[in-house]
């Protein structure tokens, strides 16, 4: 099975933000668990299932965690792997699970352990007047940029590690 260019861009990013952190911290420690979570769609996944005109929001959380210095050593398409499989593990077993565990044992991730993306490729950003969602370290949003095909990305750091993101990262993006 294919990784998605999505899969892909979110992998290139969040790799990208991993490694300029761990140049910034001189007592960087590679055993640092890294929760890694998208938020999807669950109309078509819950039992009995929603329309997919269902307004408000319908998503589920997947989460993966792993270690830091794994996704460094590894690389992108380590990341971009274990993506793939959070997306094809979507489903309403799993979802529920999770939904089920968090109101036994719910958590928070302070700064930085979580690195999320949200968004929707049916939302015309460009055509509504929406104002601003809240920001946290991390927040990933994906919506369909301003011309056809391409996506926009808007993601929360601090300016120290965006500014320590290397030529490796701008390396894609000069093409
Ligand atoms: C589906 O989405 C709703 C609304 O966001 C959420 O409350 C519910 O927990 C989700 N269901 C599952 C199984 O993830």
């Amino acid at each position: 099975m294919v990784i998605s260019s999505l899969q892909a861009i979110l992998a290139h990013i969040w790799t990208a933000v991993v490694r300029s952190r761990s140049c910034l911290n001189d007592n960087y420690d590679e055993s640092q668990e890294l929760a890694v979570a998208l938020l999807m769609n669950n109309r078509t996944k819950v039992i009995p299932p929603l329309p997919e005109t269902f307004f408000g929001n319908a998503v589920s959380w997947r989460i993966v965690t792993l270690k830091e210095g794994e996704l460094i050593k590894r690389g992108l398409g380590f990341l971009a792997w274990l993506l793939k499989d959070v997306v094809n593990s979507h489903n309403f077993e799993n979802s529920r699970s999770f939904v089920e565990s968090y109101m036994k044992d719910p958590f928070i991730y302070s700064d930085g352990n979580m690195l999320i993306a949200r968004g929707s490729h049916r939302f015309n950003m460009y055509g509504n007047d929406f104002g601003q969602t809240g920001k946290f370290y991390g927040k990933t949003t994906v919506n369909p940029g301003p011309v056809e095909g391409s996506i926009d990305i808007d993601i929360c750091l601090p300016m120290e590690v965006f500014k320590a993101m290397d030529a490796h990262f701008m390396e894609a993006f000069s093409r």
